[in-house]
Formats: structure tokens, C-alpha cells, sequence
């Protein structure tokens, strides 16, 4: 299997890069202190084609494909992760409905989610008491004349009070489970729909985590996505290739650790040799280089099956589930590494520990994707 990188993926990878040490990194300190949201950014990413990679050119994407999408999202990871998140999510959103959704829906809002016109999208699945199992949701879809009165909370959501538009699942047929449920794109600014809540959490702070009242948001008949009751196996679709996103977000986070780690052990000095010398800290760092090469590679073999058309919910669960787990080891090996400098703010790995820690919880936690990868295996899939 070669999923070696071609030019053109090199050169979306290098556009992200550049992007990415020009005005993400050289304000993430900043940007974690203020929590600023990076509205600009996010403006500026669309104006570049970064946040519609993977997303058809029929609608205004890149039409790159999940490798180019994986690069280039480690590179703006490893500059500042809150900014990679809303990416991943805005381009999660944007594929989902550029796949799934009538021409006529696609069309009216995924190319102004990739433009940066609608500064990002959110998925609005998880609820207070529906999170790991999101089938247990209780937002309902009722009938109008003209189409449905959604109602409900969603909680988790990440940039749902700055997002243009936004995936919504609710119940449309309360007698059907899990093939009850749909999904429908909602303008973030619907009447109806408010922030009641935003998350202070211990990282990601330039990323916002919202929850959402929707008390009577009105949307029209072909607001939803597909056909009825088909929400849930959407919203799993979608996780699929979100979770490639997210494998991708803790390679980046965790190079930049190793890094910032390997050029202090370089540079700092202890009983007359830099420290790297020292066994002790030449191993550690030796681990987390092997550990990041192999997140990467099961990252992009994901990527590379997503884009041949191949089964890929597998190989994208156990990427996420080793580069979540993994890229927290290697920050923590790189905050051990800088010893008390380490845990303070005046090195980045400390900021990068705090920042990676979510990876290993949201778009299904680490042990979500153990129940993924069982349930695979125990159908012969390996
Ligand atoms: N692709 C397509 N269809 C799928 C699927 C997939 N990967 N996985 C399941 N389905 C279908 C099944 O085939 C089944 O359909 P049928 O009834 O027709 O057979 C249906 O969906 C129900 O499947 P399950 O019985 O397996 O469903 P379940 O309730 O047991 O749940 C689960 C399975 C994998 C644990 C799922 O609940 C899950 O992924 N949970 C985690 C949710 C999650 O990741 N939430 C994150 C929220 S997003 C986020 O974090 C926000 C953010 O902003 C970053």
C-alpha cells in the first residue's frame, strides 16, 4: 500500500506550514490566555482553500482528498490546535453535506462554509445526557406546514456560538430509535436557537465549546439532510472521516511538543553535556519519535483508504485511538524533558499538554473507539 504523498498534496501541506508558523504559531500564547476566537484566521484559511480540502469542487472545495486534508491539518495543529479544530469540524460539516444533502442544499451553504464567508460550521449531535451515545438524544423535530420546529439542547458544540451554519440531528419519528432521527442544516443565527452556555476548560481555549437552546428553531422542508431517519448513519458516516481529522490534530500537536523537546535537550546542559546525551532523556525522546511516526503513518493509511473509497471506519477509529493516546504521552515526555520549565507557560509544551488531552475525548473517546474497532473485528474485519 503506498499512500507516500504526491506534489500536489506536498504543496497543500507546505501552504498549511507556512500559514501555519506565519500567524498561527507566533500568537498561540497569546490566544490561549485571551481565548480570542480566530475569526480572522479562520477568514483567511477559507481565502486559501484550507477549509474545504476534502470537499468536492463542485461546491467550492478543494477536491484534494483526506491526505492533503491529514497534512495539512497536523500543520495547523502544530501551530495552534484551537484553530485546527475548527477547521476539522467546519470541513467535517461541509463534507457531510456536500455528500449528503440535495444539490439545492449543498449549494446554498457548503461553498460559503469553505469560503470563510461563514467564518465555520459545527455539528450539533452530542446532548447533556447523549454524548458517548448519541442515540439516546431527545431534541424532536416537530411538523409544520412548511417544514419542522426543532427543540432541544445540544452540548459540546465546538464553535456553535460563532458558527454560520450548523449540523443539527433531532428526532423526527420518536417511535423509531435510532432510525428516527435526521439531520438538518440550521443557519446560526435562527430565531430560536441561542447560546446558553460556553465551556472554560483546560485547553483549547481559542476553540469555543458552546451549548446550545433550541427553543422552536423553524427550518424548512429541504433543510434536511437525506431522507428521513437516515440522521443517525449520517452522523456516524461522518464521525468516520472527523476522527481522521482529529488522529491528524494530535500528530500536529504532539510534533510541535517533540520539537520544542528535542531542541531544548539539545541546548540545555546538566553535569557538562547537553541533556539529550543523557540516556534517560535520549530514550524518552526516542519513544515519542517512534510512537509519532506511527500515528502519522496509521493517520494517513486512513486517510489513503477514505480517499481510494475503501472501508475506513477501522482504520480511521484506530488512528485516532493510537494518536490521541500516544500524542498525550509524547507532550508529556516533551513537558518532562524541559523539567520545571516545562510547567510553565513560558515554553510551549506546557500549553500543548492541556491543549491535546481533548483529543483523547471528543469525536468519541478512547474507549468509543475500542467499541468501534471490537465491533469490527468481531465481523472479520481486521
Ligand atoms: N457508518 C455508517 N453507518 C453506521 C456506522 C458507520 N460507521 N456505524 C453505525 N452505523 C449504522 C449501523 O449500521 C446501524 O444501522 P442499521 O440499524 O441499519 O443496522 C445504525 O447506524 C446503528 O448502529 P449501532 O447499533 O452500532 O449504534 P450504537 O448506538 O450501538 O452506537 C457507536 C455505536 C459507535 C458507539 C456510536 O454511538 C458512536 O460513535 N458514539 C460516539 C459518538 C461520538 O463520537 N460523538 C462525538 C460527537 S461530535 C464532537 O465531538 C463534536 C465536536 O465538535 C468536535
Amino acid at each position: 500500500m503506498d499512500f507516500t504523498p504526491t506534489e500536489d498534496q506536498l504543496s497543500v501541506q507546505r501552504v498549511a506550514r507556512d500559514f501555519a508558523e506565519r500567524n498561527l504559531a507566533p500568537k498561540a500564547a497569546a490566544r490561549d490566555v485571551s481565548g480570542e476566537f480566530p475569526i480572522a484566521e479562520l477568514r483567511e484559511l477559507g481565502k486559501l482553500g484550507l477549509l474545504g480540502i476534502a470537499v468536492p469542487e463542485a461546491f467550492g472545495g478543494g477536491g484534494m482528498g483526506a491526505i492533503a486534508y491529514s497534512l495539512a491539518l497536523q500543520e495547523l495543529a502544530r501551530g495552534d490546535a484551537a484553530v485546527a479544530v475548527a477547521v476539522s469540524v467546519t470541513n467535517m460539516v461541509a463534507e457531510l453535506i456536500a455528500q449528503n444533502a440535495s444539490p439545492a442544499l449543498a449549494q446554498r451553504w457548503v461553498p460559503r462554509l469553505v469560503s470563510g464567508e461563514l467564518v465555520c460550521g459545527a455539528f450539533a449531535l452530542s446532548e447533556p445526557e447523549a454524548g458517548s451515545d448519541p442515540g439516546a438524544m431527545r431534541t424532536l423535530a416537530t411538523r409544520t406546514a412548511t417544514g419542522w420546529r426543532l427543540s432541544g439542547s445540544k452540548q459540546w458544540i465546538t464553535s456553535g456560538d460563532h458558527a454560520g451554519a450548523m449540523v443539527v440531528w433531532a428526532i423526527t419519528d420518536p417511535a423509531a430509535g435510532r432510525k428516527g432521527i435526521s439531520a438538518f442544516v440550521v443557519d446560526g443565527k435562527a430565531p430560536g436557537l441561542t447560546v446558553a452556555r460556553l465551556e472554560d476548560k483546560l485547553g483549547l481555549h481559542g476553540s469555543s465549546t458552546a451549548q446550545l437552546v433550541l427553543d422552536g428553531v423553524e427550518v424548512d422542508d429541504d433543510a434536511m439532510i437525506g431522507e428521513p431517519g437516515r440522521g443517525f448513519a449520517l452522523a456516524m458516516l461522518a464521525l468516520d472521516g472527523g476522527r481522521i481529522g482529529i488522529a491528524s490534530q494530535a500528530v500536529g500537536i504532539a510534533r510541535g511538543a517533540l520539537e520544542a523537546a528535542v531542541r531544548y535537550a539539545g541546548e540545555r546542559q546538566t553535569f557538562g553535556q547537553p541533556i539529550i546525551k543523557h540516556q534517560a532523556i535520549g530514550g524518552m525522546l526516542a519513544d515519542a519519535a517512534t510512537w509519532l511516526d506511527a500515528a502519522t503513518l496509521m493517520t494517513l493509511r486512513a486517510a489513503h483508504a477514505k480517499q481510494q473509497g475503501h472501508p475506513y471506519a477501522q482504520l480511521a477509529a484506530m488512528a485516532k485511538l493510537f494518536a490521541s493516546e500516544h500524542a498525550w504521552k509524547i507532550c508529556d515526555i516533551a513537558l518532562q524533558v524541559h523539567g520545571g520549565y516545562g510547567y510553565v507557560r513560558d515554553f510551549p509544551v506546557e500549553r500543548a499538554l492541556r491543549d491535546v488531552r481533548v483529543t483523547r475525548i471528543y469525536e468519541g473517546t478512547s474507549e468509543i473507539q475500542r467499541i468501534v474497532i471490537a465491533r469490527n473485528l468481531i465481523r472479520g474485519s481486521m
